[in-house]
């Protein structure tokens, strides 16, 4: 039997046409290459850290992965990137909009607003391009598909720095549950996935401290004890969104945070 569930798990994206967007590090990387594990025809890297991205596809694979360049602050990147994985594979049936930045303190007081404004291109502005064009690939193509979003803890609670980015993810959710339910007559799901703190480059780059600190730091904010989150617990919840296995779960906001508590040093 466990092998029997094994071998229907591994298929589960059989035949399936995925964009990851922001896939050349982290939660991107990890989810890409699990897409392609799953037996996903192919799986479309798009970034804008080109040599990152072109090494993770050719590792990947180049006859089931491809990296191009997509800033998705800028709109026609990202309809070019998606009528250019259309053209070249025929359909789209995965969005997994997942490019996202964090600034660094943002405290109310000290906001900078130009600094605030770039992150929102890309948080609220380059997530609903993403959505935006895949919705619309979906809907003309006739593919029911599914379409995760990135959001995270900070979509739901306050923090003491961040303002900025918790802004933008709280935005991400209201994009989600305007799109699907905007989306759900074409048999199009939208979801999000909520992680709690998880040790990728983008937050070891703004503590500056290594991968096992973050860790450390990130594990004082979760109730479950004895386990600490890896990019792989949140690919494996983007996974069940994508696939079948989520049929009918559409308009959610799945939480990968063990139990999130809100510490004062609430980070992304
Ligand atoms: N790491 C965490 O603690 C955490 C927690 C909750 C949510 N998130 C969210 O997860 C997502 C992925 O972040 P990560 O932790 O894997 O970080 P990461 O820095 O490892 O990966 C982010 C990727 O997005 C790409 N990117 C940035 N700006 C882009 C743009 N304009 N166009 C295209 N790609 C762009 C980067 O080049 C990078 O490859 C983000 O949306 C982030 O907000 C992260």
């Amino acid at each position: 039997m466990a092998d029997k569930a094994t071998t229907t798990q591994s298929k589960s994206l059989e035949g399936k046409v995925a964009i990851v967007t922001g896939g050349a590090s982290g939660i991107g990387e990890t989810t890409a290459r699990l897409f392609a594990d799953h037996g996903s025809r192919v799986v479309v890297i798009a970034d804008i850290q080109d040599e990152k991205g072109e090494h993770v596809a050719t590792s990947i694979g180049t006859h089931r992965c491809s990296y191009i360049h997509c800033d998705v602050a800028d709109e026609d990147q990202v309809r070019s990137m998606v009528d250019w994985t259309v053209q070249k594979y025929g359909r789209l049936d995965i969005m997994f909009s997942n490019a996202g930045i964090c600034n660094d303190q943002q405290t109310i007081l000290d906001l900078d607003l130009t600094v605030m404004d770039r992150l929102f291109s890309i948080n609220v502005r380059g997530m609903a391009a993403c959505v935006k064009h895949a919705g619309r690939a979906m809907v003309e193509g006739g593919v029911k598909g599914s379409i995760v979003c990135t959001a995270s803890v900070a979509a739901s609670v306050g923090g003491m720095a961040f303002t900025d980015y918790t802004m933008s993810k709280h935005a991400v959710l209201g994009l989600m549950r305007s799109a699907s339910r905007q989306l759900g007559r074409h048999g199009i799901r939208v979801n999000c996935v909520s992680p709690s703190g998880v040790a990728t480059p983008m937050p070891c780059q703004l503590s500056g401290m290594e991968k096992d600190e973050v860790e450390k730091f990130f594990s004082k904010s979760t109730s479950l004890k004895g386990l600490v989150l890896k990019v792989n617990h949140v690919a494996e919840a983007v996974l069940f969104l994508a696939s079948d296995a989520s049929a009918f779960v559409t308009g959610h906001n799945l939480a990968v945070d063990g139990g999130y508590i809100p510490s004062p040093a609430t980070a992304s």
